[in-house]
């Protein structure tokens, strides 16, 4: 093997050992920040009063916040890596599901924490999910109120989900496909210092006052696509077919196999379609991509 070809077979054996080190940390400082956190009521004083007030309790959100992109972004690269190398082709259709599913609900924690800061952004997040929900067609917005409802209880769902049922979940799913719970210590230390740097160093994004009056408000990065979309399509197709089309052609690429050699016919077929199902999804990432990045300069 080339010393190309092993760093990035080391680099993406690091990848998985740091995110679970941060996963860790996301988890501790979760833990701290939930004890003075209040759903109700008026959520952005209370977060403020936990930066301002709370001793270290601006750290402990920093902490949380680095930790948790952290996680998410190395979760993302991680599953990007077995993508590209075309990985699934090896896997079982339910491992590949539960990575792709544990993926979606670690981008969902990432935007329930977003909502839980309770300033302009939070809320505003909140009250697109919830626009996003009530767009499919239920019984009186029965799907919405699974996950958030309007008024004094708008935090309430999202805080029981992001801080109990979702990490438990992502842990219950993930359980078979992590061979080491406790990444080697050398992991742990690096992404400990690491982020305990980033907390105590790197200044966090001024939270703004729901009251206030801003000419843009943006949602999470990644996000962003999803909100440039919005602006364009209508709800139900931007915020929920279009990212829903591309998961479920993610979850089949494991299945477009058949037990039939390449060199049949039925072979053949199920091997050009896999391939150009991969192409696809690589365009889609691209376009979602280029998407992103033109709302992070210009705004959605
Ligand atoms: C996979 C696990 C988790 C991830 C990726 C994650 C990520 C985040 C993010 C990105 C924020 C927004 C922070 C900000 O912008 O300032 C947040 C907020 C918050 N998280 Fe988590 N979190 C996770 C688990 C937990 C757990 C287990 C708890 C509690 C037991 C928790 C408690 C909180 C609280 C109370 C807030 C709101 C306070 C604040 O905004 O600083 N989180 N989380």
């Amino acid at each position: 093997m080339s010393n190309t070809g092993k760093i990035i077979n080391k680099i993406s054996s690091y990848m998985p050992r740091l995110g679970l080190s941060a996963l860790i940390l996301c988890l501790a400082s979760g833990v701290v920040l939930v004890f003075y956190y209040r759903p109700m009521g008026n959520v952005f004083q209370n977060v403020e009063e936990i930066t301002t007030l709370v001793p270290y309790g601006w750290f402990f959100r920093q902490l949380h916040y680095g930790a948790g992109q952290l996680f998410v972004i190395l979760m993302l690269l991680h599953t990007l890596d077995h993508f590209l190398r075309k990985r699934y082709r090896t896997y079982l259709f339910k491992e590949w599901m539960l990575l792709i599913f544990s993926l979606s609900l670690c981008f969902f924690v990432l935007f329930t924490g977003f909502v839980l800061k309770g300033d302009k952004e939070g809320y505003f997040a909140g009250q697109i999910f919830m626009n996003i929900l009530e767009a499919i067609p239920s019984i009186e917005g029965s799907v919405s109120k699974l996950f958030i409802v309007p008024g004094d209880s708008f935090f309430f769902l999202p805080y029981l989900y992001h801080c109990f049922f979702l990490p438990l979940l992502i842990i219950y799913l993930i359980r078979d496909h992590i061979r080491e719970w406790f990444p080697n210590r050398r992991f742990l230390l690096i992404g400990t210092v690491g982020l305990f740097l980033y907390a105590i160093f790197v200044r966090p994004a001024i939270d703004i006052p729901p009251e206030a009056s801003v000419a843009v408000v943006q949602g999470p990065w990644f996000f962003l696509g999803i909100q440039t979309l919005l602006k364009l399509l209508p709800v139900l197709l931007a915020g929920l077919i279009i990212p829903g089309l591309f998961v479920g052609c993610l979850l089949i690429l494991p299945v477009i196999r058949t037990a039939s050699p390449v060199i049949s016919l039925k072979g053949r077929i199920a091997y050009m379609g896999g391939n150009g199902l991969h192409y696809l999804l690589v365009v889609a990432l691209c376009l979602y991509g280029f998407l992103t990045l033109r709302a992070a300069i210009w705004g959605p």
